[in-house]
Protein backbone atom coordinates (compact mmCIF):
# COMPACT_ATOMS: atom_id res chain seq x y z
CA UNK A 1 0.00 0.00 0.00
CA UNK A 2 1.38 3.53 -1.08
CA UNK A 3 2.53 5.58 2.19
CA UNK A 4 1.12 8.99 1.56
CA UNK A 5 2.61 12.03 3.96
CA UNK A 6 1.35 15.28 4.38
CA UNK A 7 3.95 18.18 5.35
CA UNK A 8 2.62 21.42 6.85
CA UNK A 9 5.46 24.17 7.06
CA UNK A 10 4.95 27.44 8.60
CA UNK A 11 8.06 28.41 10.35
CA UNK A 12 8.25 31.80 8.65
CA UNK A 13 6.02 33.97 6.11
CA UNK A 14 5.21 30.95 3.96
CA UNK A 15 2.57 28.85 4.28
CA UNK A 16 2.88 25.57 2.90
CA UNK A 17 1.35 22.17 2.40
CA UNK A 18 2.85 19.18 0.08
CA UNK A 19 2.00 15.41 -0.41
CA UNK A 20 4.88 12.69 -1.19
CA UNK A 21 3.40 9.00 -1.81
CA UNK A 22 6.56 7.09 -1.09
CA UNK A 23 9.23 9.45 -1.45
CA UNK A 24 7.80 11.02 -4.93
CA UNK A 25 6.59 14.06 -4.97
CA UNK A 26 2.91 14.87 -5.76
CA UNK A 27 1.86 18.62 -4.63
CA UNK A 28 3.79 21.10 -2.94
CA UNK A 29 1.36 24.67 -2.29
CA UNK A 30 3.02 27.65 -0.93
CA UNK A 31 1.46 30.84 -0.02
CA UNK A 32 4.10 33.55 0.27
CA UNK A 33 2.89 36.18 2.25
CA UNK A 34 3.15 39.89 0.87
CA UNK A 35 1.85 41.71 4.00
CA UNK A 36 5.70 42.33 4.87
CA UNK A 37 6.63 44.19 1.62
CA UNK A 38 5.74 47.38 3.04
CA UNK A 39 7.87 46.73 5.95
CA UNK A 40 11.39 45.96 4.79
CA UNK A 41 10.89 42.70 6.89
CA UNK A 42 8.82 40.05 7.94
CA UNK A 43 6.57 41.42 10.79
CA UNK A 44 5.86 38.21 13.37
CA UNK A 45 2.54 38.97 14.36
CA UNK A 46 1.10 39.74 10.67
CA UNK A 47 3.07 36.24 9.50
CA UNK A 48 0.98 34.19 12.10
CA UNK A 49 -2.45 36.38 11.38
CA UNK A 50 -1.62 35.19 7.57
CA UNK A 51 -0.64 31.80 8.21
CA UNK A 52 -4.21 31.22 9.88
CA UNK A 53 -5.92 32.63 6.88
CA UNK A 54 -3.75 30.49 4.70
CA UNK A 55 -3.51 27.01 5.72
CA UNK A 56 -7.24 25.52 5.26
CA UNK A 57 -7.35 26.01 1.46
CA UNK A 58 -3.49 25.51 1.40
CA UNK A 59 -3.86 21.87 2.78
CA UNK A 60 -6.91 21.37 0.50
CA UNK A 61 -5.31 22.39 -2.75
CA UNK A 62 -2.27 20.28 -1.76
CA UNK A 63 -4.46 17.02 -1.50
CA UNK A 64 -6.40 18.07 -4.62
CA UNK A 65 -3.31 18.64 -6.74
CA UNK A 66 -2.10 15.19 -5.21
CA UNK A 67 -5.36 13.50 -5.94
CA UNK A 68 -5.86 11.88 -2.82
CA UNK A 69 -8.28 12.67 -0.07
CA UNK A 70 -7.63 13.37 3.92
CA UNK A 71 -8.28 9.61 4.92
CA UNK A 72 -5.34 8.12 2.29
CA UNK A 73 -2.90 9.99 4.17
CA UNK A 74 -0.57 7.74 6.26
CA UNK A 75 0.97 10.42 8.71
CA UNK A 76 1.57 14.37 8.76
CA UNK A 77 4.75 16.07 9.38
CA UNK A 78 5.28 19.25 10.68
CA UNK A 79 7.83 22.09 11.05
CA UNK A 80 8.14 22.18 14.54
CA UNK A 81 10.99 24.70 14.63
CA UNK A 82 12.95 26.86 14.56
CA UNK A 83 11.63 30.33 13.12
CA UNK A 84 8.68 32.49 14.78
CA UNK A 85 6.69 31.11 17.27
CA UNK A 86 3.56 32.36 16.56
CA UNK A 87 4.00 30.96 12.50
CA UNK A 88 4.87 27.70 14.00
CA UNK A 89 1.92 27.57 16.60
CA UNK A 90 -0.14 27.91 13.43
CA UNK A 91 1.15 25.07 11.60
CA UNK A 92 1.33 22.84 14.63
CA UNK A 93 -2.18 23.16 16.14
CA UNK A 94 -3.22 22.82 12.54
CA UNK A 95 -1.49 19.16 12.36
CA UNK A 96 -1.87 18.23 15.49
CA UNK A 97 -6.07 18.63 15.06
CA UNK A 98 -5.56 17.08 11.62
CA UNK A 99 -3.68 14.18 13.18
CA UNK A 100 -6.40 13.71 16.10
CA UNK A 101 -9.30 13.88 13.83
CA UNK A 102 -7.90 11.29 11.04
CA UNK A 103 -6.36 9.23 13.79
CA UNK A 104 -3.10 8.94 12.37
CA UNK A 105 0.50 9.60 13.70
CA UNK A 106 2.00 13.16 13.47
CA UNK A 107 5.98 13.62 12.69
CA UNK A 108 8.02 16.81 13.83
CA UNK A 109 10.50 17.77 12.07
CA UNK A 110 13.43 20.36 12.47
CA UNK A 111 13.59 23.23 9.80
CA UNK A 112 16.76 22.77 9.26
CA UNK A 113 17.53 19.29 9.20
CA UNK A 114 14.31 19.60 6.85
CA UNK A 115 16.60 22.50 4.48
CA UNK A 116 19.03 19.48 4.33
CA UNK A 117 17.14 17.14 3.20
CA UNK A 118 15.06 18.70 0.52
CA UNK A 119 17.65 16.94 -1.89
CA UNK A 120 15.47 13.59 -1.16
CA UNK A 121 12.38 15.16 -2.72
CA UNK A 122 11.88 12.07 -5.44
CA UNK A 123 10.43 13.47 -8.65
CA UNK A 124 9.30 11.55 -11.65
CA UNK A 125 11.77 13.07 -13.50
CA UNK A 126 14.65 12.74 -10.79
CA UNK A 127 15.14 10.68 -7.97
CA UNK A 128 18.64 10.37 -7.74
CA UNK A 129 20.02 11.41 -3.92
CA UNK A 130 23.01 12.25 -2.61
CA UNK A 131 25.24 9.79 -0.75
CA UNK A 132 25.53 9.57 3.17
CA UNK A 133 28.06 10.95 4.57
CA UNK A 134 28.15 14.19 2.56
CA UNK A 135 28.54 17.60 3.30
CA UNK A 136 25.87 19.95 3.29
CA UNK A 137 26.31 24.27 3.16
CA UNK A 138 23.07 25.26 5.03
CA UNK A 139 22.21 29.16 3.55
CA UNK A 140 19.12 30.81 4.47
CA UNK A 141 17.96 34.21 5.54
CA UNK A 142 18.26 32.91 9.58
CA UNK A 143 21.26 30.55 9.26
CA UNK A 144 24.71 29.97 7.69
CA UNK A 145 25.83 26.26 8.48
CA UNK A 146 28.36 23.43 7.06
CA UNK A 147 26.76 20.56 8.61
CA UNK A 148 27.98 16.80 7.97
CA UNK A 149 25.16 14.34 7.56
CA UNK A 150 25.78 10.81 8.06
CA UNK A 151 22.40 9.91 8.01
CA UNK A 152 18.82 11.21 7.96
CA UNK A 153 19.19 11.00 11.82
CA UNK A 154 22.31 12.44 12.27
CA UNK A 155 23.64 15.75 11.23
CA UNK A 156 26.59 17.56 13.00
CA UNK A 157 27.24 21.39 12.26
CA UNK A 158 30.61 21.97 11.82
CA UNK A 159 30.34 25.57 11.15
CA UNK A 160 27.87 28.18 12.19
CA UNK A 161 27.63 32.04 11.56
CA UNK A 162 28.52 33.92 14.91
CA UNK A 163 26.15 37.07 13.66
CA UNK A 164 24.70 37.44 10.58
CA UNK A 165 23.26 34.58 8.10
CA UNK A 166 24.55 35.38 4.27
CA UNK A 167 21.07 35.89 3.47
CA UNK A 168 20.65 38.51 5.87
CA UNK A 169 23.59 40.11 4.47
CA UNK A 170 22.16 40.17 1.22
CA UNK A 171 18.82 41.60 2.24
CA UNK A 172 20.78 44.24 4.50
CA UNK A 173 23.13 45.47 2.01
CA UNK A 174 20.39 45.29 -0.53
CA UNK A 175 17.91 47.64 2.18
CA UNK A 176 20.92 50.09 2.03
CA UNK A 177 20.76 50.17 -1.85
CA UNK A 178 17.09 51.09 -1.47
CA UNK A 179 15.77 47.70 -3.01
CA UNK A 180 12.31 45.48 -1.96
CA UNK A 181 12.40 43.02 0.48
CA UNK A 182 13.77 40.86 0.37
CA UNK A 183 17.04 41.69 -1.69
CA UNK A 184 18.77 38.83 -2.35
CA UNK A 185 16.55 38.04 -5.17
CA UNK A 186 17.36 41.61 -6.64
CA UNK A 187 21.04 41.46 -6.08
CA UNK A 188 21.32 38.03 -7.91
CA UNK A 189 19.98 39.84 -10.85
CA UNK A 190 21.49 43.25 -10.83
CA UNK A 191 24.84 41.02 -9.89
CA UNK A 192 24.82 39.35 -13.37
CA UNK A 193 25.77 42.42 -15.01
CA UNK A 194 28.19 44.52 -12.46
CA UNK A 195 31.67 44.02 -12.10
CA UNK A 196 32.48 41.83 -9.12
CA UNK A 197 35.61 43.28 -8.78
CA UNK A 198 34.85 46.77 -8.82
CA UNK A 199 34.22 47.25 -4.89
CA UNK A 200 36.74 45.51 -2.33
CA UNK A 201 34.36 44.91 1.04
CA UNK A 202 35.82 43.53 3.97
CA UNK A 203 36.15 39.94 4.88
CA UNK A 204 36.03 38.42 8.32
CA UNK A 205 39.21 36.60 9.47
CA UNK A 206 37.70 34.24 12.46
CA UNK A 207 39.82 30.79 13.19
CA UNK A 208 37.76 27.81 12.28
CA UNK A 209 34.83 26.78 10.37
CA UNK A 210 32.47 29.62 11.56
CA UNK A 211 30.75 32.31 9.46
CA UNK A 212 30.43 35.84 10.03
CA UNK A 213 28.55 38.43 7.94
CA UNK A 214 28.50 41.54 10.24
CA UNK A 215 31.54 43.29 9.21
CA UNK A 216 30.89 42.49 5.58
CA UNK A 217 27.22 44.32 5.97
CA UNK A 218 28.99 47.31 7.85
CA UNK A 219 32.04 47.51 5.14
CA UNK A 220 29.09 47.61 2.49
CA UNK A 221 27.21 50.61 4.43
CA UNK A 222 30.39 52.70 4.96
CA UNK A 223 31.44 52.30 0.58
CA UNK A 224 28.02 53.43 0.25
CA UNK A 225 27.77 56.14 2.62
CA UNK A 226 31.40 57.56 1.60
CA UNK A 227 30.54 56.97 -2.06
CA UNK A 228 27.35 59.12 -1.36
CA UNK A 229 29.70 62.12 0.44
CA UNK A 230 31.40 62.57 -3.89
CA UNK A 231 28.41 61.79 -5.84
CA UNK A 232 24.62 61.93 -4.38
CA UNK A 233 23.54 59.71 -7.01
CA UNK A 234 26.25 57.02 -6.35
CA UNK A 235 24.18 54.01 -5.92
CA UNK A 236 22.14 54.62 -8.50
CA UNK A 237 25.28 54.61 -10.73
CA UNK A 238 26.71 51.85 -9.79
CA UNK A 239 24.05 49.77 -8.55
CA UNK A 240 25.06 46.81 -10.92
CA UNK A 241 29.03 46.79 -9.51
CA UNK A 242 27.72 47.33 -6.01
CA UNK A 243 25.12 44.08 -6.19
CA UNK A 244 27.89 42.07 -8.23
CA UNK A 245 31.10 42.98 -5.88
CA UNK A 246 28.90 41.94 -2.35
CA UNK A 247 27.61 38.88 -4.06
CA UNK A 248 31.29 38.30 -5.13
CA UNK A 249 32.67 38.66 -1.47
CA UNK A 250 29.69 36.89 0.39
CA UNK A 251 30.16 33.74 -2.09
CA UNK A 252 34.41 33.86 -0.92
CA UNK A 253 33.67 34.34 2.61
CA UNK A 254 31.37 30.81 1.70
CA UNK A 255 33.36 29.05 -0.58
CA UNK A 256 36.49 29.96 1.79
CA UNK A 257 35.52 28.39 4.96
CA UNK A 258 34.23 24.87 2.78
CA UNK A 259 38.06 24.87 1.58
CA UNK A 260 39.16 24.78 4.90
CA UNK A 261 36.64 21.92 5.99
CA UNK A 262 38.64 18.67 6.74
CA UNK A 263 35.77 16.60 6.44
CA UNK A 264 36.01 17.23 3.12
CA UNK A 265 38.53 14.16 2.47
CA UNK A 266 35.35 12.14 4.20
CA UNK A 267 32.80 12.72 1.83
CA UNK A 268 32.32 12.53 -1.95
CA UNK A 269 29.17 14.80 -1.93
CA UNK A 270 28.44 17.81 -1.33
CA UNK A 271 24.95 19.82 -1.04
CA UNK A 272 24.11 23.01 -0.85
CA UNK A 273 20.37 24.32 0.41
CA UNK A 274 18.19 26.99 2.29
CA UNK A 275 17.00 30.51 0.08
CA UNK A 276 20.63 31.59 -0.30
CA UNK A 277 21.47 28.65 -2.55
CA UNK A 278 18.70 29.95 -4.96
CA UNK A 279 21.41 32.72 -5.89
CA UNK A 280 23.18 31.92 -9.42
CA UNK A 281 26.44 32.79 -7.98
CA UNK A 282 26.54 30.72 -5.37
CA UNK A 283 25.47 27.36 -7.92
CA UNK A 284 28.12 28.59 -9.85
CA UNK A 285 30.77 28.69 -7.90
CA UNK A 286 30.04 25.32 -5.51
CA UNK A 287 29.68 23.70 -8.86
CA UNK A 288 33.32 24.65 -9.39
CA UNK A 289 34.16 24.20 -6.12
CA UNK A 290 33.34 20.45 -6.17
CA UNK A 291 34.69 20.14 -10.12
CA UNK A 292 37.79 21.34 -8.75
CA UNK A 293 38.10 18.95 -6.42
CA UNK A 294 36.84 15.48 -7.79
CA UNK A 295 33.22 15.53 -5.80
CA UNK A 296 29.51 15.51 -6.61
CA UNK A 297 27.90 18.49 -6.39
CA UNK A 298 24.15 19.18 -5.00
CA UNK A 299 22.17 21.90 -6.27
CA UNK A 300 18.36 21.69 -5.35
CA UNK A 301 15.83 23.07 -7.94
CA UNK A 302 15.20 26.86 -7.12
CA UNK A 303 11.40 25.37 -5.74
CA UNK A 304 12.99 23.61 -2.90
CA UNK A 305 16.01 26.16 -1.78
CA UNK A 306 13.42 28.91 -0.25
CA UNK A 307 10.62 27.08 2.24
CA UNK A 308 8.65 24.95 1.39
CA UNK A 309 6.38 21.68 2.91
CA UNK A 310 7.67 19.43 0.38
CA UNK A 311 11.10 19.39 2.30
CA UNK A 312 9.23 18.74 5.84
CA UNK A 313 7.12 15.88 3.80
CA UNK A 314 10.47 14.45 2.89
CA UNK A 315 12.05 14.59 6.10
CA UNK A 316 8.76 13.16 7.53
CA UNK A 317 8.80 10.19 5.48
CA UNK A 318 12.30 9.33 7.06
CA UNK A 319 10.99 9.60 10.39
CA UNK A 320 8.02 7.48 9.78
CA UNK A 321 9.92 4.35 8.12
CA UNK A 322 11.69 4.27 11.14
CA UNK A 323 8.39 4.66 13.57
CA UNK A 324 9.92 8.06 15.13
CA UNK A 325 6.45 9.93 15.73
CA UNK A 326 5.79 12.70 18.40
CA UNK A 327 3.52 13.33 21.12
CA UNK A 328 0.26 15.33 20.90
CA UNK A 329 2.40 17.79 23.42
CA UNK A 330 5.05 18.77 22.04
CA UNK A 331 5.05 22.52 21.87
CA UNK A 332 6.98 24.19 18.76
CA UNK A 333 10.96 25.98 19.47
CA UNK A 334 11.89 29.14 18.13
CA UNK A 335 15.48 28.69 18.78
CA UNK A 336 18.16 26.33 17.00
CA UNK A 337 18.87 24.64 20.14
CA UNK A 338 16.72 22.36 21.91
O1 LIG B 1 15.42 29.63 3.45
P1 LIG B 1 14.66 30.90 3.31
O2 LIG B 1 13.50 30.95 2.38
O3 LIG B 1 14.10 31.42 4.69
C1 LIG B 1 14.69 31.22 5.90
O4 LIG B 1 15.58 32.00 6.25
O5 LIG B 1 14.28 30.21 6.53
O6 LIG B 1 15.72 32.02 2.91
C2 LIG B 1 15.37 33.34 2.68
C3 LIG B 1 16.63 34.09 2.26
C4 LIG B 1 16.43 35.59 2.17
O7 LIG B 1 17.48 36.22 2.85
C5 LIG B 1 16.51 35.85 0.67
O8 LIG B 1 16.99 37.13 0.33
C6 LIG B 1 17.48 34.79 0.25
O9 LIG B 1 17.09 33.66 0.98
N1 LIG B 1 17.43 34.54 -1.20
C7 LIG B 1 18.44 34.85 -2.04
C8 LIG B 1 18.00 34.51 -3.33
N2 LIG B 1 16.74 33.99 -3.23
C9 LIG B 1 16.41 34.01 -1.91
N3 LIG B 1 19.64 35.39 -1.78
C10 LIG B 1 20.44 35.60 -2.84
N4 LIG B 1 20.09 35.31 -4.12
C11 LIG B 1 18.89 34.77 -4.41
N5 LIG B 1 18.55 34.47 -5.65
Amino acid sequence: MSIYILGIESSCDDTSAAVICDGYLKSNVIASQKVHEAFGGVVPELASRAHQQNIVPVVSEALRQAGIEKKDLAAIAFTRGPGLLGSLLVGTSFAKGMAIGLGIPLVDVNHLHAHVLSHFIKTEENDEVPEFPFLCLLISGGNSQIVMVRSPYDMEIIGKTIDDAAGEAFDKCAKVMGLPYPGGPHIDRLAKIGDPKRFRFSKPHIPGLDYSFSGLKTSFLYTVRDGMKEDPAFISNNQADLAASLQHTIIDILTDKLAKTPQLKEVRHLAIGGGVSANSGVREAIQRFCDNRGIQAWIPPRAFTTDNAAMVAAAGYFKYLSNDFCDLSLPPYSRVTV
